[in-house]
């Protein structure tokens, strides 16, 4: 029986509340160019274009609700006799709109972060280019999202959840992107069981032991149902 599990979830656990994916289909990189509105370079270069993209994006998602995947992760969360880290390349809060709790390594869209001194406060729906930072005043807020180029967050305390879990699950992600991409090989090398949950087989599919195809919404509530009466 597993312990500690550790779940890495991307943009698929949200495609079935309305929010789109990046790389599937219509998805946003194909609508936006990434070094214009995910780059610190883009953000010098046009931040009205960046808070534009952001705002929209903030919007949709504080109007989007959890799907069946978020909750049963959060009841995984509550039930599991061990620890459940859930880590989310996601920044829609969705996690926590279903009551759980998780780690953000790529930023949150409800959040704004100083660009000259790290402060972070909630995000106001409209940001706007000149922005002042509560704390030192600078024209400098920015959305506390993790660009390219940039590194995501808590990656020493995600690195020990990787290397003391026994069960490590990746659930609608490309796996494209880096670190997180990675996460499986380290679970593997440091003994965790590893499966993937997604709409489809990925680039990095064959590096888990254990793969499971379909929509989130019914593979996950499916596959935690099956955790917990192994409890
Ligand atoms: N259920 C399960 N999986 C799904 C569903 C669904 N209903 N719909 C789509 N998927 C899967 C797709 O098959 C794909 O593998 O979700 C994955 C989405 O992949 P991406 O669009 O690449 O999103 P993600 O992996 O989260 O992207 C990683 O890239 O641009 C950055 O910062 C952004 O955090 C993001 C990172």
């Amino acid at each position: 029986m597993a312990d500690k599990i550790v779940i890495l979830t991307g943009a698929g656990i949200s495609a079935e509340s309305g929010l789109g994916t990046f790389r599937d289909e219509g998805g946003l990189w194909s609508q936006h160019r990434i070094e214009d509105v995910a780059t610190p370079e883009g953000f010098a270069r046009d931040p009205a274009l960046v808070h534009r993209f952001y705002n929209a994006r903030r919007a949709q998602a504080s109007e989007a609700q959890p799907n069946p995947a978020h909750h049963a992760l959060a009841r995984l969360q509550a039930e599991w006799p061990g620890d459940v880290v859930i880590v989310t390349q996601n920044v829609d809060g969705l996690h926590e709109a279903a009551g759980a709790r998780a780690i953000h390594m790529h930023g949150i869209l409800a959040g704004a972060l100083c660009g000259c001194c790290d402060h972070r406060w909630p995000a106001p729906p409209e940001m706007a280019p000149g922005m002042p930072c509560p704390a030192c005043g600078q024209p400098t807020a920015r959305p506390d999202v993790v660009w390219f180029g940039e590194m995501p967050y808590h990656m020493d305390d995600i690195e020990e959840h990787l290397q003391t879990c026994d069960l490590f699950a990746s659930i609608g992600t490309s796996g494209q992107v880096y670190p997180a991409a990675g996460f499986v090989q380290e679970a593997r090398l440091y003994g965790a069981a590893t499966i993937e949950l997604n709409l489809a087989g990925t680039d990095i599919g064959a590096a888990f032991e254990d793969r499971r195809t379909g929509p989130a919404s019914r593979i996950v509530p499916a596959w935690v149902e099956e955790l917990l009466s192994q409890r």
